[in-house]
């Protein structure tokens, strides 16, 4: 049976790479295949950021993160969303993946190898993540992955820990696909230091729950293309971050409009970035208010993860169960 299946850190607040890389693909495909599309906030991933990791503030950015897709447009009721901490069964597909993943694969993985190489001692679960990951989407026998082009590595080497356990235990797990966003692949961030993350710190990120005059502080400072000195040059909207995110929250006018004014110096680079910050309006505002009706009824986000967790389960008990035959342990 098709499936979908994702899955976001609650490591910070979650920004527009997020959004448009991401998170509106989820609403997206939860349209399309309802309780057969599964979303999970990782929060049993969230510790291997050493950073990031704060054990007195993971549940409340669990729950944040899960009202933030809430806000998005994520529909409890149409799909399945729920924190993977509360699906045991992760774990347990998690540690049997282990066993046949080569330590090699995962040394080779550039995330790992970002995130380990500013490190002293590394942490094996920094190691095993994408191992966990794939125990996410296996576990589910979900085929349809939506995630930013970051994660591509990560669902390659999922295929590939899909077909060596079918190889050596007997056909079990589809191969699954990443589904990208191609008008959103990596998102840059707003400080002009490569792709825009949660890790980076809240320099490089605009946040989609951010206040308005917060993000506009951010756009204001932000680099624009360096070979625009003076307001009279012609500059390059292509090598423009706000350019970038004109094609993510402006119409095609304004976009024909900035892009044109950009090339021919007939627009300063202040009054395109207010231009900008007029779609960013019309985009996060409606998704702002609906965050803070969630705040104000906490219980509907807790609710909402409650029944999820229930239904993720009776999907990921027979698969374990399956799984746990196929391997080869006594059955009592
Ligand atoms: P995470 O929490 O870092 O990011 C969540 C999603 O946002 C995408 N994304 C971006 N897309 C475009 N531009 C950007 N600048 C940008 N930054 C982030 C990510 O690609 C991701 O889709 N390992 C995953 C979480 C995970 C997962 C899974 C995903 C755990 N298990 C199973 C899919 C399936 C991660 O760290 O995402």
């Amino acid at each position: 049976m098709p499936r979908v299946f994702s899955g976001i850190q609650p490591t910070g607040d979650p920004h527009i790479g997020n959004y448009f890389g991401a998170m509106r693909n989820y609403v997206r495909l939860g349209e399309e295949y309802g309780k057969n599309a599964i979303y999970c906030v990782v929060d049993l991933h969230a510790p291997t950021n050493p950073g990031a990791y704060d054990p007195a503030r993971l549940a409340e950015r669990t729950f944040e993160m899960a009202l933030a897709n809430m806000a998005s447009g994520l529909d409890p009721e149409k799909v399945i969303f729920f924190a993977q901490s509360h699906v045991p069964e992760h774990t347990e597909l998690g540690w049997l993946f282990t066993v046949i993943t080569p330590v090699g694969e995962l040394e080779r993985m550039t995330q790992y190898k970002d995130k380990a190489g500013k490190l002293e001692s590394i942490p094996a679960g920094l190691l095993m993540y994408p191992v966990l990951q794939a125990a996410d989407i296996l576990l589910y026998k979900a085929d349809t992955v939506p995630v930013g082009e970051d994660q591509v590595q990560h669902i390659e080497l999922t295929r590939e820990i899909a077909r060596k356990f079918n190889a050596s235990f007997g056909e079990t797990f589809p191969e699954p696909k990443a589904v990208l966003a191609k008008d959103a692949l990596r998102i840059p961030g707003v400080d002009g230091d490569g792709k825009m993350s949660k890790s980076k710190g809240d320099a490089s990120t605009l946040g989609i729950l951010e206040p308005m005059d917060s993000i506009w502080q951010k756009l204001r400072v932000a680099p624009t293309d360096p070979a625009r000195v003076r307001r009279t040059d012609p500059g390059d909207p292509d090598k423009c971050l706000i350019g970038d995110y004109h094609k993510l929250f402006s119409d095609l006018p304004t976009i024909e409009l900035v892009y044109q004014g950009c090339r021919t110096a007939g627009i300063g680079c202040v009054d395109c970035k207010k231009m900008l910050m007029q779609g960013v309006r019309r985009e996060l505002e409606p998704l702002q208010s609906r965050a803070a009706d969630l705040r104000a009824d906490p219980d509907r986000v807790r609710d909402a993860l409650a029944t999820g967790a229930r239904l993720a389960r009776e999907i990921a008990r027979p698969v374990m169960e399956e799984v746990r035959e196929k391997v080869g342990f006594l059955k009592l």
